[in-house]
């Protein structure tokens, strides 16, 4: 049997976007690639993560993936069946999160949703209560059950959300930012459920978060412009800034960083101002080295009273900015 459960073979999407606003003005178009070409491969029980800025192609792979948008080229395999030649077998095999409360119904109860989606999978009505509060206890909402969701709060819905996806145990799942406007906690809960319970499935996961895709991911594709810039593992892609240190800097008033950025060692210099406060992060190689220099900038320079600097070790942001030249964070 293919070790490989989903197999993405040069992947295009361009989206096409008439606007026509009266019969006496010419229409125009415009075309957004939000794909590009995109191969990749995710072994069986392997958890894959997409990280990447906004508008960078995430939710358009995942929607082709999960059927639910045609490619303009290029195809991709679940388990062996092809997404165009089969989608209703593909359809059957996978589960999405799309971080869309909306995806449920607010009138219905948490189990009734459950239910109403089992039953989808064609499961009886006893088998589809029984799995539903399986899920529901799984998430620690078996005491909102028979709440309505939209008695609930954003994150509960997001976990009924969540445990649709779960619902006929399907054996590949795709998580579009799952944990997206999640307080704390709860992202903590969902992302834990996937690490000790889900981890034997196929995942592909879209985030912004860094820490999120270090901490469940078995290796990262890195997604810019609909295009893959990197993949590896959260080590390997970190191993190519290895010698560059992120250093972060807290100033009173508003630094011109531009003699900073002219620096040769700066790979890159950022400042963000708020309350007469600016916080800079520096990425450089040896910044140890560096550090004295730019303090200097600041301090002496420009009369500058520096309040917090610290040097960190570099992050996943530090990789994509190297190959990018753009922060995920922006
Ligand atoms: N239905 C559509 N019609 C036209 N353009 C679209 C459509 N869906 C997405 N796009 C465009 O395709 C590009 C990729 O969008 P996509 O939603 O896949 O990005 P993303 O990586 O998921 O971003 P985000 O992090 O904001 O969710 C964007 O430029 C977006 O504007
Ligand atoms: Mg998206």
């Amino acid at each position: 049997m293919n070790n490989l459960t989903v197999e993405i073979d040069k992947l295009s999407k361009t989206f096409v976007s008439v606007k026509r606003r009266a019969v006496v003005i010419p229409t125009s178009k415009k075309e957004v690639e939000a794909l590009k070409s995109v191969s990749l491969d995710i072994p069986r029980g392997n958890v894959y993560g997409l990280l990447g800025p906004n508008g960078a192609g995430k939710t358009t792979l995942v929607k082709t993936l999960a059927t639910l948008v045609l490619p303009t080229s290029g195809t991709a395999r679940v388990l062996d069946h092809d997404i165009l030649k089969q989608p209703e077998y593909v359809r059957a095999v996978i589960g999405v999160c799309q971080g869309n409360e909306r995806s449920i119904y607010w009138k219905l109860s948490a189990r009734e949703n459950l239910v109403f989606f089992g039953k989808l999978y064609r499961m009886t009505q006893s088998e589809a209560k029984e799995r539903a509060d399986e899920l529901l206890g799984m998430m620690g909402l078996l005491e909102k059950a028979d709440e309505k969701a939209e008695a609930l709060s954003h994150g509960m819905r997001m976990k009924i959300v969540f445990a649709r996806a779960l619902l006929h145990d399907p054996e590949v799942l795709l998580l579009d930012e799952p944990t997206q406007g999640l307080d704390p906690t709860f992202a903590t809960d969902l992302r834990n459920h996937i690490k000790r319970e889900l981890s034997h499935k196929t995942i592909l996961l879209t985030t912004h978060y860094m820490h999120e895709a270090d901490m469940l991911c078995d290796k990262i594709a890195l997604i810019n412009e609909g295009e893959i810039k990197s993949l590896g593992t959260p080590h390997e892609l970190k191993e190519d800034v290895r010698n560059y240190d992120s250093l972060h800097i807290r100033v009173v008033g508003i630094p011109d960083i531009n003699p900073i950025k002219a620096m040769p060692e700066v790979m890159s210099a950022s400042s963000t101002s708020r309350n007469g406060h600016a916080e800079l992060v520096v990425t450089a190689q040896d910044g140890y080295d560096l550090a004295h220099r730019i303090l200097n900038v600041l301090h002496e320079d420009q009369n500058l009273k520096v309040e917090h600097f610290e040097v960190k070790e570099p992050t996943l942001d530090d990789v994509f900015l190297k190959l990018t030249g753009r922060r995920i964070e922006d």
